[in-house]
């Protein structure tokens, strides 16, 4: 099995970059095990400062929380996928759910941002994930299925090298519930049997897929230990050093 072990941390819109250079020399200063990618998705004024902090540290990268679906224009307010690449940094999140919920993000524009920042040379932590209702109502491996579907759609065997799964279940989020070990594995198995169906095996078996949701130190290890999760996406214990490098070792 190929598929790296990848510990996620989002900031989201936290920190001043006085207090994220912290915290990003204080995460990439501690010890963790050699096979485990360390992943920092920081606001975007935070990137180019933090990329030099830290670049002594190749155990661990960085990654913006989003980007625009177009390469350049009158938008404004947005960065590209393409000023991304110019900076040199190797990762995006896309299709969280907060983008989803609070900025209306559809499974159709974010097909067209996971090109645009594939084209842009870009990896992608690409997001998933049902509410509450639609887990009540038991539609939740199925709509998982879509959102990846729909979005995934135009993206080639070859280009699935490039691209990270994450699942959060929307409900787990901030929210201190964590989905079960079980329950996290049941969708994990099913993600990767979607891709094995989209892609084959190979591809199946070499894409981490990383669970989402309220992750900590205390739960890290027996969601970590499933077979089908090669990591997490962290929120808020990753504005905790101590909290996440103790993450970071639960692999
Ligand atoms: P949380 O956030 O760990 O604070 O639940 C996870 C995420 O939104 O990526």
């Amino acid at each position: 099995m190929a598929r790296k072990f990848i510990a996620a941390g989002n900031w989201k819109m936290h920190t001043s970059i006085q207090e994220g250079v912290v915290l990003a020399e204080t995460i990439a200063s501690g010890s963790r095990p050699s096979n485990v990618q360390t992943i920092l998705a920081v606001p975007f004024t935070h990137l180019t400062t933090l990329q030099k902090k830290i670049k002594a540290s190749s155990k661990v990268i960085l990654a913006a929380q989003n980007c625009h679906h177009k390469e350049s224009g009158a938008f404004t307010g947005e960065v590209s996928a393409q000023m991304l690449a110019s900076i040199k940094i190797p990762y995006v999140i896309l299709g969280h759910s907060e983008r989803r919920e609070y900025f209306h993000e559809s499974n159709q524009l974010l097909a067209d941002k996971l090109r645009a920042a594939l084209v842009a040379g870009l990896k992608v932590i690409f997001c998933c994930g049902e509410t509450l209702d639609i887990r009540k109502a038991g539609n939740h491996v199925k709509h998982v299925q879509t959102q990846l579907v729909e979005s995934l759609s135009g993206i080639t065997a070859a280009e699935m090298k490039q691209i990270v799964i994450a699942y959060e279940p929307v409900w787990a989020i901030g929210t201190g519930e964590t989905a079960s070990p079980e329950q996290a594995q049941e969708m994990h198995a099913s993600i990767r049997a979607m891709l094995q169906k989209m892609y084959g095996k190979r591809v199946a078996d070499n894409t981490s897929i990383l669970y989402g949701g309220s992750v900590k130190a205390s739960n890290a290890r027996e969601i970590f230990a499933k077979a089908d999760v090669d990591g997490g996406l962290v929120g808020g214990a990753s504005l905790q050093a101590g909290e996440f490098l103790q993450i970071i070792n639960s692999f």
